[in-house]
């Protein structure tokens, strides 16, 4: 099956705007259905959750096709799908709830590959509970996470396992599953952050050895929030603070106040939206595996032409996203420029590309820049071959002066 991204560019009432967006690791634009839904889900009748009247059905139905959006998205189950308003307010929550069965002696392992939202609430919990932290270190010359020491950083001591998919600055996705026996054998639990993975790969916690999954809808076309996916069961075992006359069930437990029921609304949404770009019958889980196949073969191609059109370019420009496994996400420094002047002369040219760390504090630190900033340059499913020959063609002009 191909990938009509004309088709697809058609759904984005925004990409009428001529922006060439390459900042979707930012946050993607958003499909007319997905504005569509959550509209619809705020302007109809709308209360708090029950089943006596349609205002409240809806309300109920919202949270019902959310779980089993993000469930299928995530290879999850209904149920142990939480709602967070992003996912650095869910592993904050996380890391405390967490970090109260945590006793002096025991360890927590974060990465170096890791945004900065799965790291310090983990460093500040563990400061806080007194609790080691340790360690994965990032070897700069290869963007890989570097295991060799994988057996003696996580050890019997180690409680849990702070790892991301898939890195938002340079791309590399690491070995999750190994990272997860490894954890696993010892009694660990692992907490994966799969924001930036998950728009680009079709995810499935249990072959990760995800104990906890965390995504954000609005990198995949859906609203700014954020879900949590786990075993319903280990969510029952835990032990969060809330109020005294909200409800102990779970998922529901760990939501706090009342939940925005169109922002749910909206990320499911994109899912639906995401299933649709194919053809493929069967199941939403299904079609999301068929769609996200030909997004990635797209992904792909642009990707490469955008490496070869980089490379053309000589060593005026150094792409440090390298890992063998990696998302089509570039992260480039300039010899004669910095990064933040080389975005602003993209963005004169209506081509989005922010320079930056993006959060991404530590694998910034660890890849020994010298500089303040780098370029980022990620695809979407909506980017065409029209917006790589604008940003390989302005991007010549700027490195070599004209
Ligand atoms: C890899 C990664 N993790 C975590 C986050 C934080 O996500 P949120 O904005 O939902 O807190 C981001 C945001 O860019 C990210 O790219």
């Amino acid at each position: 099956m191909t990938f009509d991204v004309a088709a697809v560019r058609a759904h984005f009432p925004s990409l009428t705007s001529g922006i060439a967006h390459f900042d979707g690791p930012g946050g993607t634009q958003t499909p007319a259905v997905v504005g569509q839904a959550i509209a619809h889900s705020l302007t109809g009748p709308l209360s708090n959750r029950g089943r006596s009247v349609v205002s409240e059905r809806n309300a109920d139905d919202a949270v019902d096709g959310f779980r089993s959006a993000m469930a299928d998205l995530l290879g999850a189950t209904a149920n142990g799908i939480v709602y967070g308003r992003s996912a650095t307010q869910i592993t904050y929550d996380f890391s405390r709830t967490l970090a109260k069965t945590w006793n002096p002696g025991d360890e927590v392992v974060v990465s170096q590959l890791d945004h900065d939202a799965n790291v310090r609430p983990w460093v500040q919990a563990a400061a806080a509970a007194g609790v080691t932290v340790r360690w994965l270190r990032l070897d700069p010359a290869t963007a890989e996470l570097d295991l060799t020491d994988l057996d003696e950083v996580v050890n019997e001591r180690t409680r849990l396992v702070a790892v991301t998919a898939a890195s938002n600055l340079i791309g590399t996705a690491p070995p999750v599953a190994r990272i997860a026996a490894r954890a696993h054998e010892v009694g660990a639990l692992v907490y994966v952050d799969g924001v930036h993975y998950t728009a680009h790969r079709t995810v499935d916690i249990t072959a990760l050895g995800a104990d906890f999954f965390v995504c954000s809808p609005y990198k995949f076309f859906g609203p700014h929030c954020a879900t949590l996916a786990a075993d319903p069961a280990l969510l029952e075992e835990l032990d969060p603070d809330k109020l005294l006359p909200s409800t102990n069930a779970v998922p529901e437990r760990f939501e706090f106040g009342t939940l925005p029921y169109e922002m749910m609304a909206g990320a499911a949404a994109a899912v639906d939206f995401l299933a649709g770009l194919t053809t493929a019958e069967g199941s939403r889980r299904a079609q999301l595996t068929a769609a996200n196949h030909v997004i990635d073969e797209h992904e792909q191609r642009l990707r490469r032409d955008i490496e070869d059109g980089l490379a053309a370019l000589g060593d005026r420009i150094t792409v440090h996203s390298v890992a063998p496994e990696r998302t089509p996400t570039l992260f480039c420094t300039f010899r004669d420029t910095d990064a933040a002047d080389v975005s602003r002369r993209l963005a004169g040219r209506d081509i989005l590309a922010p320079a930056g760390s993006f959060y991404a504090y530590e694998p910034f630190r660890a890849l020994n820049l010298g500089v303040d900033a780098g370029l980022r340059i990620g695809l979407a499913p909506y980017n065409d071959d029209t917006d790589v020959d604008r940003l390989i063609t302005t991007l010549g002009e700027v490195v070599s002066g004209r």
